[in-house]
């Protein structure tokens, strides 16, 4: 298997943000397969420019942000799932979810249901801060009660080491490390706008590859990628 997932317990906790480590780290591919919400940067755009990697096309790109039955009822479309397959690349490919696993893609499929189709390793991102543990372990639960292949669990945030143990322990997961928040992300466009950052170019900016070059550096000392890359080779041919 040459793809791993990343999900989340919720949207807005780091995903995007670790997805642009991860296809950095491992010189991925990255997808997203559907993209609500188009007024600010894309997730794919974000992950372009923080590590410089290429995205695929998104299956679905859906200007209202919301839940993605939402977004496509508002354009008077349906999402199929079906037409999401994973996509064939030339080494690893990472796909991101949207928003959490509970999320409706229509009426009647969740995306926890296209993850468990897919068959790949999943990360599961999940915020340190108060409330992690209830999300989290249940995303866990989610997972595996629909049959996923769990990696771990990926933290976002301030170091909060008994919590982060406590999730690990309870949801039997591997820690696949924390990744810290970082500064310089907040200065670059279209990210860490809700972090009340300096706006983008605004005083005290940093230059964009800043973000990027923090990014990876840190990405590196905090992150497991051996486990990551365990569950990646797993699947394939002795
Ligand atoms: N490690 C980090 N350091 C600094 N800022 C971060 C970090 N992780 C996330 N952020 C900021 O938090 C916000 C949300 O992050 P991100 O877009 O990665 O979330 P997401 O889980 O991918 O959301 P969505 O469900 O919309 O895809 C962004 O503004 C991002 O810059
Ligand atoms: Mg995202």
């Amino acid at each position: 298997m040459n793809t791993l997932i990343v999900t989340g317990t919720d949207t807005g906790i780091g995903k995007t943000i670790f997805s642009a480590g991860l296809v950095q780290a491992l010189e991925a591919t990255y997808w997203k397969p559907v993209q609500s919400g188009l007024e600010e940067e894309t997730d794919s755009q974000i992950v372009t420019r923080l590590s410089g990697r290429p995205a695929l096309p998104e299956g679905y790109l859906l200007q209202l942000p919301a839940s993605p039955h939402l977004s496509a009822e508002a354009e008077e479309a349906e999402i199929d799932p079906d037409t999401l397959e994973l996509p064939q690349v030339d080494g690893v490919l990472v796909a991101e979810g949207a928003g959490g696993l509970m999320v409706p893609l229509n009426r009647r499929a969740l995306y926890l249901d296209l993850i468990a189709r897919w068959g790949a390793p999943v990360i599961l991102c999940a915020r340190t801060q108060l409330g992690t543990i209830n999300h989290t372990l249940l995303s866990l639960k989610a997972l595996r009660d629909a049959g996923c292949d769990v990696v771990g669990v990926a933290f976002i945030g301030n170091p909060e080491p008994e919590v982060e143990e406590t999730i690990c322990q309870f949801g039997k997961a591997a820690h696949l490390g924390r990744l810290p928040y970082i500064e310089t992300l907040r200065s670059a466009p279209g990210v860490g706008s809700d972090a009340g950052g300096p706006a983008a170019g605004g005083p005290g900016a940093t230059r964009p590859e800043e973000g990027a070059e923090a990014l990876a550096t840190t990405f590196a000392e905090n992150i497991n990628l051996d486990l990551i890359r365990e569950a990646l080779s797993k699947g394939d041919p002795a």
